[in-house]
């Protein structure tokens, strides 16, 4: 009887191991994307990189058959001659794509997930982006558009934005441990994962149906209020600032939230936008569904935007 209890005690004792897979824009050997990559696994998770092979900031929703290697991966991370989709051979979950930010994810949802899995990801995290997408930005983002992709295939995707980062090979985050970019990809790296716990660790760990998170991190490090990841505050946002349909009523906002670009713009403070979109089209979805992702969030502990 003992044995037996134990035995069926143990599944829910083990913590169930959340799958997770990465994508970008700005190419599977960014420093931002790799610093992503280590933070979720040393957080726990199963994670699973698939990412451009080059830079494809700008390509938005784009999708093309990948082809072999003409020239090199960014930041020689290949060889040219390199098959259309490859892999590196000591760590195989870090996989590339030669074509847009949309087939990555898809790659990475239906041929990657299956076969380390036998089943798709819980959650797809598009970037962090090098550099912020807010408002009209977020038609031309790669990183938006891999995350739309997700989301209409049925994986619930966040995508995240940070201005402080630069475009630099992951090997600089140990040949320049202190760098300006190397420190940025850290912090938004751990923003990101505690962000992710709170969304996978939620009752529901899902979104409203079509849509997608989009965060924006703000500029780190050279501003005294604003240096540490501890000072951000995360604040709940809409993208464009044209009104269609009224907003979640929070903070006494009378039916409109702050626009991204004036919450993370805002120097005398040091906030984080998350807005909720349309997977299709890409526009502030209604405030059904920012209220399901309020309650979804709610532990991350969102301020009202004070200015
Ligand atoms: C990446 O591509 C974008 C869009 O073409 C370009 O603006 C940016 O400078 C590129 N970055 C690098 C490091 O090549
Ligand atoms: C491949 O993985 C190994 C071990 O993690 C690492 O040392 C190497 O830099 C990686 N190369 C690329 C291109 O990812």
């Amino acid at each position: 009887m003992r044995v037996q209890y134990l035995l069926s005690a143990l599944p829910l004792l083990a913590p169930k191991s959340q799958k997770i897979v990465i994508s970008n824009d700005d190419g599977w050997a960014v420093a931002q994307i790799r610093a992503q990559f280590d933070s979720l696994k040393d957080a726990g998770y199963e994670v699973i990189l698939s990412a451009p092979a080059q830079n494809q900031s700008g390509t938005g929703s784009r999708s093309k058959t990948a082809t072999d290697m003409r020239e090199p991966c960014e930041y020689e991370s290949c060889r040219v001659g390199s098959p259309a989709v490859g892999f590196n051979e000591t760590d195989p979950r870090l996989n590339y794509v030669n074509a847009y930010p949309v087939d990555a994810a898809r790659h990475g949802i239906q041929t990657l997930s299956p076969k380390f899995w036998s089943s798709k990801p819980d959650l797809l995290v598009s970037g962090p982006n090098v550099g912020r997408n807010l408002n009209v930005q977020v038609f031309f983002s790669g990183t938006i558009g891999a995350a739309c992709e997700a989301a209409q295939q049925g994986v619930p995707a966040i995508a995240f934005s940070g201005q402080s980062t630069e475009h630099v090979s992951y090997t600089t985050l140990a040949s320049d441990p202190t760098s300006e970019a190397t420190l940025a990809a850290h912090a938004y790296a751990s923003l990101t994962t505690t962000f992710v716990n709170t969304f996978l660790s939620s009752p529901s760990a899902s979104l409203p149906p079509n849509t997608i998170i989009s965060v924006n991190y703000p500029p780190l490090h050279n501003r005294s209020n604003c240096a540490r990841k501890e000072d951000v505050k995360w604040v709940f946002t809409r993208t464009f600032p044209t009104i269609w349909r009224a907003d979640m009523d929070i903070c006494g906002n009378n039916g409109k939230l702050p626009t991204e670009s004036e919450v993370v713009g805002y120097d005398e403070g040091c906030y984080a936008s998350v807005s909720v979109l349309s997977a299709t089209s890409k526009m502030d979805a209604g405030k059904e569904a920012q209220q399901e992702v309020l309650k979804t969030l709610g532990s991350l502990g969102f301020v009202c935007f004070a200015h």
